[in-house]
């Protein structure tokens, strides 16, 4: 017994060693997951976690949902692998549905596995209907994905080494709900930059701009939220200047804000609407929604060898039922209200709580060393993350260059009450502890 443990510990520690992935000596810190069931994961020492992150935002519906599993079952043992030059009866079914909930106009999908590929499909079908366009535009502090084209056209990579293959993307400036610019509210600072990105498009580009590509909410780069005015005035100056507008909902889409869509949640009218992780209800699963007025790709455009494996369309098929059978919008809406309701009242006590951000349970809160400065407090928020999971609970954590100190608070849209309650309960005791022991912990203002 002894022995076959210690095999497994030497394998697993030659498997951490090898994997390209991993720092060299590994990553102490990183679990091994062996189970995940609604909102609980379990490490392979058996400790059972509250998941506040739902995998990267995936699981909106939380882990290992029965309907999800038996129909990926079911397909499996179907048929697993179909190229794309054919079709499979989910895949059909799944166009027909996401189309019916998409909103309003976008009635063309395409489906991909990963919310890279499908920002790299929307770019792509961008260009086929431009083919004149210099440019594609995207915002300061964006993300959208890991691909060599995507990492270009999010925030800039630390240390990026990768640009010689990388295309130049048109950067425009953002307006900051909690930093607006010096001297100017939010929505002042809203009008300021809407200014500044049509001075940019009128006089700083080489060219046709063929498509601005933002998220909704800007979620790896800080947890942005923009005004409704922001999205309405983008709006216009894309009809102005005859460019696409795309909206990644691959983080806000299938219910994390409250609504299906944060296009539907903001009144946006998405040219093109990229979605992804909820979709597959935990297999990979991402793809585009697109008007119907723009052109189709051509012949190998577009096309991935897995690009619309099966079993992630079943399962993506089963999930997206679920997800509105089960009402996991108003579920995402109530807890919403119920969690911000308890991060504002602590924020009255905890001085570190400089900002809580929602909407939905697309939750998270900004931890600075003082209120009036702003100062982030990332070793703070890095504290928060390491004693929470110790207590069972895994936050999301911030790497977002120069900031880091967001705590974000995703879990899957269906957690029950009382595991979300919980896992407010012990942020709450964390953040006492960390605020009683580190120096310069900010002070509530008057
Ligand atoms: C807004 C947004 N777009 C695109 C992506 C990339 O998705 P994936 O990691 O599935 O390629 C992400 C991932 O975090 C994202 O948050």
């Amino acid at each position: 017994m002894t022995d076959t443990l210690t095999d497994q510990t030497d394998v697993h520690a030659r498997g951490r060693e090898a994997l390209l992935h991993e720092p060299a000596g590994g990553d102490p810190g990183k679990l091994t997951l062996v189970k995940a069931k609604g909102s609980l994961v379990w490490d392979d020492t058996g400790k059972e976690y509250i998941d506040c992150t739902a995998q990267a935002w995936s699981n909106n519906l939380g882990a290992n949902d029965p309907r999800v599993i038996e129909a990926a079952i079911e397909q499996t043992r179907q048929i697993t692998h179909a190229r794309p030059t054919f079709h499979t009866p989910a895949l059909l079914e799944l166009a027909e549905l996401l189309v019916s909930i998409a909103p309003a106009g976008l009635d063309r999908v395409g489906f991909t596995l990963h919310g890279s590929m499908a920002v790299e499909m929307a770019l792509k079908l961008a260009l086929r209907n431009r083919p004149d366009a210099k440019h594609i535009a995207v915002l300061h502090d964006s993300y959208h994905g890991r691909s060599i084209a995507t990492m270009a056209a999010s925030w800039p990579h630390p240390g990026n080494v990768f640009g010689a293959l990388q295309p130049q993307f048109l950067r425009l400036p953002r307006p900051d709900g909690y930093r607006p610019r010096a001297g100017l509210n939010v929505d002042q600072d809203t009008e300021l930059t809407l200014g500044l990105v049509r001075d940019v498009l009128t006089k700083g580009t080489e060219g046709p701009v063929a498509a601005l590509v933002y998220e909704p909410i800007q979620g790896n780069g800080g947890h942005n939220e923009f005004t409704p005015r922001w999205h309405q005035g983008i709006r216009e100056i894309c009809d102005e200047f005859g460019i696409m507008l795309i909206i990644d909902e691959v983080q806000t889409g299938l219910g994390r804000t409250g609504e299906m869509w944060a296009s539907d949640f903001y009144r946006i009218d998405p040219d093109l609407l990229v979605f992804g992780k909820g979709v597959g209800g935990g297999f990979p699963l991402a793809g585009v929604l697109a008007k119907q007025r723009f052109a189709k790709f051509l012949a190998g455009d577009d096309q991935l060898t897995f690009g619309q494996f099966p079993v992630s369309i079943a399962a993506g098929l089963a999930a997206v039922k679920a997800i509105i059978d089960d009402d996991l919008c108003s579920r995402a809406a109530a807890h919403g209200r119920y969690a911000t309701e308890r991060l504002l009242e602590m924020q009255t006590r905890h001085p570190l709580l400089g900002d809580v951000r929602s909407p939905g349970l697309m939750v998270s809160i900004e931890l600075v060393r003082n209120r009036l400065t702003k100062e982030p407090a990332t070793a703070e928020a890095h504290e928060v993350f390491e004693l929470a999971q110790e207590r069972g609970v895994i936050f999301g954590e911030s790497r977002y260059g120069g900031l880091g100190n967001l705590i974000k608070i995703k879990p899957p849209l269906d957690i029950n009450r009382e595991q979300l309650a919980k896992a407010l309960d012990v942020l709450d005791d964390v953040l006492t502890e960390v605020e009683s022991v580190v120096d310069g912990a900010g002070s509530v203002p008057s």
